[in-house]
């Protein structure tokens, strides 16, 4: 009955000192467990006077009770300890400002650019590619611009190595779509073009065009005007005014400049014509049975009249501040 007491005592005071439930679980398989110090007691059991048996049987369960009971108690205040402090680290201040998350927009050259695309392609028009390093022929030779053409004078042109060159407009996709497809061909071409002129507020070296080609039977100059003018009207506003110019382009004949009567001033917006025989023969197609049209438009000019921006180069700094008022 001592040695009982004796560990009851002594379990109880190490439980109220355990400062975790590691070391108290520790504790419960010390006392309780199946080779726990008190669960060894009952082994003396039968070294014990039967008529004594029973009572000490009780005294050592009667111990285990206590010692299970201390260890859930202590069990619960270590716990509640463990919560509170957790609580006091992880509060949360309300009143904080919030982060925020900024909202994206997009860049308004591709908002034109989407728009452009939109029109053309609810008429049948599909979106084609092209590399920005071309070769001569795709740039020039193919569009009937043979070497010493002084038409070439009009874009000064980046030269690499290799005979190879910045594309200085999008009109060689009309020659690699040309290659690839056979008429009936509808495409539209937008990219980046580059053309070492003088810098200023409408010229930059890298600006955006948009090529269009369309090839099939019976084309004539009757569904260019009435395409790119109903372009015109979509874009601008239905009651904007609108000339075409006669012009000169290598690749196109007859050739026209498109403008647009924007506050009082007519202003420039695309080169057009019919596709030149000679491009056709150049891909292989029969320009006795196909004919078509082209027009090549600066969408960056497009974007300054939309938006009153008159200083081309501001689109392309990528100032937040400037950029994100669109
Ligand atoms: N490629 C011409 C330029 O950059 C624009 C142009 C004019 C494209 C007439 C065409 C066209 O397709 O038919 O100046």
């Amino acid at each position: 009955v001592n040695d009982i007491n004796s560990i009851v005592q002594e379990a109880h005071q190490a439980i109220q000192q355990t400062e975790d439930l590691a070391s108290l679980d520790h504790l419960r398989v010390k006392y309780l467990g199946k080779k726990g110090a008190l669960t060894n007691l009952l082994k003396n059991l039968s070294t014990l006077d039967p008529s004594e048996r029973p009572q000490y049987g009780q005294q050592v369960n009667q111990a285990k009770q206590q010692l299970q009971q201390s260890i859930q108690q202590q069990q619960s205040i270590l716990e509640e300890a463990h919560l509170q402090s957790q609580l006091s680290q992880e509060t949360l201040d309300v009143t904080l400002p919030g982060r925020g998350q900024s909202l994206g927009n997009l860049h308004p050259i591709t908002q034109i650019r989407t728009q452009v695309e939109s029109f053309f392609s609810q008429l049948g028009f599909s979106i084609a590619d092209g590399p920005e390093v071309e070769d001569d022929y795709h740039n020039f030779e193919a569009l009937n611009i043979p070497a010493n053409h002084p038409a070439r004078d009009m874009q000064d042109t980046f030269y690499l190595e290799n005979g190879l060159l910045l594309r200085t407009h999008t009109s060689p996709v009309q020659i690699r779509v040309m290659q690839q497809q056979e008429p009936p061909l509808r495409i539209l071409a937008p990219g980046r073009v580059y053309r070492c002129d003088d810098i200023d507020p409408t010229h930059s070296p890298m600006f955006n065009q948009v090529e269009g080609l369309l090839v099939d039977e019976d084309i004539n100059f009757a569904h260019l005007k009435g395409i790119l003018e109903a372009f015109v009207r979509f874009f601008f506003a239905e009651e904007i005014q609108v000339r075409f110019r006669p012009s000169f382009f290598p690749f196109t004949e007859p050739s026209a400049e498109l403008d647009v009567l924007i506050n009082g001033r007519w202003m420039e917006i695309l080169g057009c014509g019919m596709v030149h025989p000679n491009v056709l023969e150049n891909v292989n197609i029969d320009s006795e049975k196909y004919t078509g049209f082209a027009f090549g438009m600066g969408f960056d000019r497009l974007a300054m009249a939309r938006f009153g921006i008159d200083d081309l180069r501001l689109f392309f700094e990528s100032d937040l501040r400037f950029l994100g008022q669109f």
